[in-house]
């Protein structure tokens, strides 16, 4: 796979077609879901990961749903859906990017008349499409406001895996190399599931943009040593007030920006932004079990009698934000006002 064609997700012969990201890059395993069972899995177990790819992925499974409700209760398909669509929701409950699409999907499915299959899956297949479309027009607009010839840092994987194609920030860090404004780029390993180390380096270094992996212990050592001019990463949701929750440790890194001079940016699509979230306080942040942290490869590590804590996003406050990059434009210093300014029709 050519990772710069990267799309994780597929639709083909009636299955929604998923790249196993869970066992990147060793091995390329592709699955395929026919049901919304399988679906709900592979988000909850991490097989598709990433807002914007985990959205996509509950659109699809929305059809699978909608069908097998049809194929059930008939005429009364939207009764016997529902405890499918819930489960759909709460695969994972941090990116808005799932809710969002869930509710997309329903917003459709409230105009058909008679079976629900064609229609729901040409409205998944519409916002699959549109995803990779925002990610090139963020890609540009952020990358123009890189100044020529800089380094930065990007925390887990906001790239291709994570989207439709192209990435939200590693769509700004493709086209800005390319413009010749990023010479190099720090990718942090991303513990505990390694997104840095396993996608966002491969990805790059397939890509032939030259990125040095760290750890995640040393971000503010590089950028106090290597001049680090921008962190950019993805989000996984934008609240009203432009807090963003994204991956665990992108707090950490946003106050270490602030300490370093580095400018920091959030990338993310229109449908990461939630309105309907006044703050950052209000995002549930996901745990997942401690398992991750005490094991490494099912071995453990940690002695048996510990337990551990693994909240697996933060929330970096507005305050720490220089620029919030969407399809729809750019919010410098993001809040509440800047926000509502950039999506009042
Ligand atoms: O747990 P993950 O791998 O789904 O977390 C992914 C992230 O935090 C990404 O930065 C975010 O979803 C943006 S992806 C364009």
């Amino acid at each position: 796979m050519n990772p710069s064609d990267i799309n994780p997700l597929k639709w083909q012969d009636d299955a929604l077609v998923l790249i196993d990201q869970r066992v990147l890059p060793g091995e390329e395993i592709w699955t395929q879901n026919r049901t919304v069972a399988e679906v709900v899995s592979a988000i909850r177990d991490m097989v598709v990961r990433g807002a914007p790819a985990i959205g996509i992925a509950g659109a699809y499974g929305m059809v699978f749903a909608a069908d097998a409700a049809w194929q059930r209760a008939g005429a009364d398909w939207r009764k016997a859906w529902l405890a499918d669509v819930d489960a759909l929701r709460h695969a994972r409950p941090t990116a808005v990017n799932l809710a969002w699409a869930i509710d997309v999907m329903l917003e459709c499915s409230a105009r058909i008349e008679g079976a629900p299959r064609d229609a729901m899956l040409a409205e998944a297949i519409r916002i699959h499409t549109e995803d990779l479309a925002a990610n090139h027009r963020m890609g540009a607009l952020g990358a123009a406001l890189i100044e020529p010839g800089v380094r930065v840092m990007t925390h887990c994987n906001a790239g291709a895996l994570a989207t439709a194609g192209h990435g939200t920030a590693l769509g700004v860090i493709r086209d800005a190399y390319a413009a010749g404004r990023i010479v190099e780029v720090f990718a942090t390993e991303t513990r505990p599931w390694l997104q840095g180390a396993r996608l966002t380096s491969w990805e790059l270094s397939r890509s032939g943009i030259p990125v040095r992996l760290i750890t995640d212990g040393s971000a503010a050592h590089v950028m106090r040593t290597q001049d680090v001019r921008w962190v950019i990463v993805g989000a996984d949701r934008v609240a009203a007030n432009g807090d963003v929750a994204n991956k665990i440790g992108t707090y950490s890194l946003a106050i270490a920006a602030k300490a370093h001079g580095a400018k920091v940016m959030v990338v993310a699509p229109r449908s990461t932004v939630d309105l309907a979230t006044a703050t950052g306080d209000d995002i549930e942040i996901e745990e997942r079990t401690g398992d991750e942290i005490t094991t490494i490869g099912g071995r453990r590590y940690a002695p048996e009698s510990v337990t551990a804590f693994n909240p697996v996003f933060d929330v970096t406050p507005a305050h720490l934000i220089d620029a919030l990059v969407t399809e729809v434009g750019v919010v410098h210093r993001p809040d509440r006002e800047g926000l509502a300014r950039l999506l009042t029709p």
